[in-house]
């Protein structure tokens, strides 16, 4: 049985943990393949909302299980929280939540040089997270890191303090003014790790080979989106792994050929939170209603996000790179009552018409050309089915369509499981 994909083609956020649990009930198994507590996955079901870091979003389902796989890097403390949560809400997770022994730890002291390579780097900061992403897969890259299947072992502590000496070291080297009490951060990470040790620690690709083989239907999560990969993304504004297709065979140890549909997810508009060039985006009152429409705040660090108009440059890119086959638009209700709803459709690049993705997007390279749309008033938000929506919206998702020549298979109208349009 082939394994499914989910990921974001934008900059993240575009609504993948509501679609994953929306997916569940149709897959025994969901995969987290990369990313880390950078993310955060929102879900929304019998008036309650949800917020997942690392966990997968089929958490809440109790016959799914859920992989945390080798590609994503684990936060024990911010793990633990999320366990905490889960239990108040009364989930046992203990029975659907598996974790592959080679997924990277994050330590405190790859949180603190996340924080002060930030510092030091002044304007051009990243607008990274701060969760020790960079840091820990760098480690990982640079063959240093300490894995989940380490803590199994009884001496790991000798190399948690050899490498976590080295990461002091380095913060010194940036010289950013950084406070931070070790002994405090230690304490609660070594607390965090004994309630991780009472997880089921599994060999995931040998996991997850076997269910394939079994006929057992899976579905991999990812996490970011594909304009924050590492490779493909606006480097350097980026995340640190491969949030992109490719991700999830080297995240879950899946052979390219057993991968099924791959499911593209995308705003009726676009958001990006933190650093980075992002021509669509808008200063002015349609950018601050789809803000405040949109509750455009992140998951993880509760930033605003920063709104603009949809992008099929980018989109069409993401596309190409994930081999997309069926894509799931969300959000379009935020934009009901907009008189004109824009998209643009290429670039002027060097004196140029482009509808590729350049080198570099920064504002001196590219300028948005736009196709403008007639709005609609309705409120979508009750909406169940595609003969519902308003004729503007469906010229809207037309257009979309076959521009991007892939379906659109879902219309998200609402934060809610049940506001999800199938077609
Ligand atoms: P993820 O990181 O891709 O899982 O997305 P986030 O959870 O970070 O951000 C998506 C936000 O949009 C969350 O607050 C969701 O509850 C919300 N959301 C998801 N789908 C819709 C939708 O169709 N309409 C509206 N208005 N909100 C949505
Ligand atoms: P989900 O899974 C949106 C952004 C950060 C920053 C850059 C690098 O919820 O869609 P990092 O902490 O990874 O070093 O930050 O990437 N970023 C996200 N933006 N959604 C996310 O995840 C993100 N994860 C990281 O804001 O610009
Ligand atoms: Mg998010």
């Amino acid at each position: 049985m082939a394994v499914d994909l989910l990921l974001g083609l934008q900059w993240g956020d575009e609504g993948k943990g509501k679609i994953v649990d929306v997916l569940t009930a149709k897959y025994d198994i969901i995969a987290r393949f990369q990313g880390g507590p950078n993310a955060g996955h929102t879900l929304v079901f019998n008036g309650r909302k949800h917020v997942l870091h690392t966990i997968p979003s089929g958490i809440f389902h109790s016959e799914a299980m859920n992989v945390v796989g080798n590609g994503v890097v684990i936060d024990p403390v911010i793990f633990k929280k999320e366990l905490d949560k889960l239990s108040e809400e009364g989930i046992d997770y203990r029975k659907n939540l598996l974790v592959s022994r080679k997924a990277h730890l994050i330590l405190p002291t790859h949180r603190l040089l996340d924080a002060a390579s930030e510092a030091s780097k002044g304007k051009a900061k990243i607008g990274s997270t701060l969760k020790g992403i960079g840091p820990t897969y760098m480690d990982k890259t640079g063959r240093n890191g300490i894995r989940v299947g380490d803590i199994e072992s009884p001496n790991w502590k000798k190399k948690y303090r050899l490498l976590a000496d080295k990461h002091c070291t380095l913060v010194n080297f940036h010289q950013a003014d950084i406070e931070y009490d070790l002994n405090a951060l230690e304490a609660e990470f070594f607390d965090a790790i004994k309630t991780l040790q009472t997880l089921q620690f599994i060999d995931s690709e040998e996991y997850l080979f076997q269910a394939m083989k079994n006929g057992q239907p899976i579905l991999a999560e990812g996490a970011q989106g594909s304009l924050l990969d590492i490779d493909f993304g606006t480097y350097p504004f980026v995340t640190s792994s491969t949030t992109t297709a490719a991700g999830a065979c080297t995240g879950l140890g899946i052979a390219p050929r057993s991968i099924g549909e791959v499911f593209g997810i995308f705003k009726a508009y676009a958001t990006r939170v933190g650093s980075g060039p992002f021509p669509t985006e808008l200063f002015n009152d349609y950018g601050a209603t789809m803000s405040r429409v949109g509750q455009e705040f992140g998951a993880t660090t509760g930033r605003p996000r920063r709104c603009g108009w949809l992008d099929l440059v980018t989109l069409k890119y993401s596309c190409q790179i994930n081999g997309v086959t069926q894509l799931m638009m969300m959000k379009a209700d935020v934009l009901s009552g907009f008189d004109t709803i824009e998209i643009c459709t290429a670039y002027e690049h060097n004196g140029e018409e482009i509808s590729h993705f350049p080198f570099d997007i920064a504002p001196e390279f590219v300028k948005p050309i736009y196709k403008k749309f007639k709005g609609w008033k309705e409120d979508l938000t009750g909406m169940t089915t595609m003969t519902d929506l308003p004729q503007e919206l469906l010229a809207y998702i037309d257009f979309i369509e076959k521009e991007l020549d892939i379906p659109i298979t879902i219309v998200s109208v609402g934060p809610d499981r049940k506001q999800t349009i199938f077609r």
